[in-house]
């Protein structure tokens, strides 16, 4: 099979393109024909080697979490899947990811696919998408009528945020530069702030929910926003307790492991057509490095996606 094979940590040009043999799935395990990939900047975070202390990758590696295509074999355990079903959701780690013909995945991390988003589109849910929901849903239990404020509304997690939070009845705000602010009020926000033009953590007070997947300033910044008794979630890095004790808030980083039950959610509510996945790029696996240029650069809109057998 062609896969997209890394042999040590680098910058988005260390990518190679090879043939070699196509996996054999585990007992848990199916093994999948990639027909869509799609690039998440924990992708890049892990090439870079940002993450070798706590996820070491063992070379040869084939990085890429989300995918999209059908099974061609199951594990001797497999019970929910078989040769043919068209699924969705996470690769494994590291060794028989998602940028390559075929890939790995585990029984649990995965489910049966969207029938009615493209597939293309649908290559773009499991980690974004993914995130959002567990986030909102499963770990703060958003409210109907809860004013959420989104930071980095126009990526890959927070237009999936956006549109997940208003199906909640939230009251939903999102920043993004200017050029973005028509496609968070598409995707459902009822206010769009420029980061650029002045200080937004001068022109939001009182949320109830903060979910930030900037960091660094941005994040400094969110605290004060959040209300006395409210939440700041920060998908980058940790959070400051000291200035949570002093805005009496809850804020903490997590790391969300949204799994296959999580993909049965996301495929309901893309089949109910409250969920849109807005497309950057696509771009076949030969240009994966460019792929990675782009995401590393943090100015994609949505999510790039990686056409590999279709
Ligand atoms: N902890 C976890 O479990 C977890 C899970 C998923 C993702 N993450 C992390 O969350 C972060 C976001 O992920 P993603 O997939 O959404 O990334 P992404 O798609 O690459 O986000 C790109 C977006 O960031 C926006 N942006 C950049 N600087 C900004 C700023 N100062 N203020 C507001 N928006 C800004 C850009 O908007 P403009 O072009 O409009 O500037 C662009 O649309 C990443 O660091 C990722 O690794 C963590």
């Amino acid at each position: 099979m062609k896969a997209a094979v890394i042999h040590e940590y680098g910058d988005s040009t260390v990518f190679r393109q090879e043939d070699i043999a196509i996996p054999e799935p585990g007992a848990t395990e199916v093994l999948v024909r990639v027909h869509y990939a799609s690039v998440n900047p924990f992708d890049y975070k892990v090439r870079a080697g940002h993450m070798k202390d706590g996820m070491p990758l063992k070379f040869p590696a084939i990085l890429g979490t989300d995918m999209i295509g059908t099974v061609e074999k199951a594990g001797s355990s497999v019970s929910k899947f078989k040769k043919g079903d068209l699924v969705f959701g996470k690769a494994n780690f590291g060794s028989n990811g998602s940028y390559a013909e075929y890939a790995l995945a585990k029984e649990s991390n995965i489910a049966h696919a969207p029938k009615n988003m493209p597939e293309r589109e649908a290559a773009g849910l499991p980690v974004a998408a993914g995130t959002a929901w567990s986030v909102l849903v499963e770990m703060t239990g958003v409210k109907k009528g809860q004013k959420i404020l989104i930071t980095g509304a126009s990526g890959g997690v927070g237009i999936m945020a956006i549109q997940i939070a208003k199906t909640l009845g939230a009251y939903v705000i999102g920043t993004s530069s200017k050029a973005n602010l028509r496609t968070l009020k598409a995707m459902g926000a009822d206010e769009a702030i420029d980061y650029a033009e002045g200080d937004f953590s001068e022109k939001v007070s009182d949320v109830d929910i903060l979910l930030d997947t900037v960091g660094g300033e941005t994040l400094s910044k969110a605290y004060k926003i959040v209300k006395k008794g409210g939440k700041l979630i920060s998908l980058t890095g940790p959070t400051d307790n000291a200035a949570a004790d002093k805005y009496g808030i809850d804020a903490k980083y997590l790391s969300v492991p949204s799994d296959g039950k999580t993909m049965e959610e996301l495929a309901k509510l893309a089949d109910s057509g409250k969920l849109k996945v807005i497309i950057d790029r696509e771009l076949p696996l030969e240009k994966i490095s460019e792929a990675h240029a782009l995401s590393e650069s943090r100015k994609a809109k949505g999510k790039i996606i990686i056409k590999i057998q279709y």
